[in-house]
């Protein structure tokens, strides 16, 4: 117990048949109330940041938050770096000790996707960290600056690039978005079937707030392993915080988000079945 590989993670979901949780945070309190969470349901965790995320929450203050947390766990916890898109702050991320690093490449043509993608993954190696990249494009934006049109994987394109690249797990655009869905999502789980079965590694899926519990069954069923989750953790923190307009001090408010970030975690690890594995 304690931090580890993300692949150390998604290989036990593989064989256990389960999905895991990679939970963004932006403060202290939604890392304690993560690891709390997985703490008390024995899940396996995977904790992240997105490099769109850091003009709030820099990397040199909160990365060390992160992987310290996860060093003093009681249960598996992997450090990600969440949707990296420069060189420097990926290795900013991996020298600080994160263990994982996604490179989000999926805005380039395949060609430039796949060699940037390798040149990250080679940087990554170096430091024993997991790689996920990402082929077609999520819909959204990690952040909603920009509402990104969703681009479905291809399958062969799914294949070269994992084959060429060599990565340890792969993001598929199949109709998920970031942020809160517009209306009911419609995900393309026969594409989903057709990828895992050309596919060996874990697959992963972003866009997790608003994905009812039946599709992320069937996502699971279908090779999913890697299941994130930003938006429904930062909305539950507002909502708690918005519904308490009087607070005892500062420090109850802190342990309000504390509490408000593991509520929405613990629902989530309920769903991907990954509680009592650990
Ligand atoms: P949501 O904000 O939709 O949960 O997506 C999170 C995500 O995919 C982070 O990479």
């Amino acid at each position: 117990m304690t931090l580890v590989k993300m692949k150390d993670i998604l290989d036990q979901a593989e064989v256990n048949h389960y999905g895991v949780g990679a939970f963004s945070v932006a403060n202290m309190e939604m890392v304690r109330g993560a690891v709390w969470a997985a703490e008390e349901l024995r899940s396996p965790l995977i904790l992240q940041i997105a490099e769109v995320r850091l003009n709030h929450s820099p990397l040199h203050l909160i990365g060390p938050v992160m992987v310290e947390a996860a060093k003093r766990a009681t249960v598996p916890v992997a450090v990600h770096f969440d949707h990296g898109l420069t060189e420097g702050k990926i290795r900013e991320a991996l020298e600080i000790g994160f263990t994982s690093i996604m490179y989000d490449g999926s805005h380039y043509p395949l060609e430039k996707n796949i060699n940037e993608t390798k040149k990250m993954a080679a940087m990554a190696r170096e430091f024993g960290a997991t790689v996920e990249a990402e082929i077609g494009q999520v819909g959204g934006s990690e952040d909603g600056s920009i509402d990104l049109e969703i681009l479905i994987t291809s399958v062969a394109e799914a294949k070269r690039f994992a084959a060429e690249t060599g990565i340890d797990a792969l993001a598929i655009a199949i109709g998920n978005a970031h942020g809160m869905y517009k209306g009911e999502p419609n995900l393309r789980i026969d594409r989903l079937a057709e990828i895992n079965s050309e596919i060996e590694i874990p697959l992963v899926l972003h866009g997790g707030s608003g994905i009812s519990e039946s599709d992320f069954h069937t996502c699971i069923s279908h090779g999913i392993r890697k299941i994130n989750v930003a938006t429904a953790t930062f909305n539950n923190v507002v909502k708690v915080i918005n519904e308490n307009t009087h607070f005892e001090n500062y420090f109850s408010y802190q342990q309000r988000i504390m509490e408000a970030a593991a509520v929405n975690v613990k629902h989530h690890m309920e769903m991907f079945m990954s509680t009592g594995r650990v």
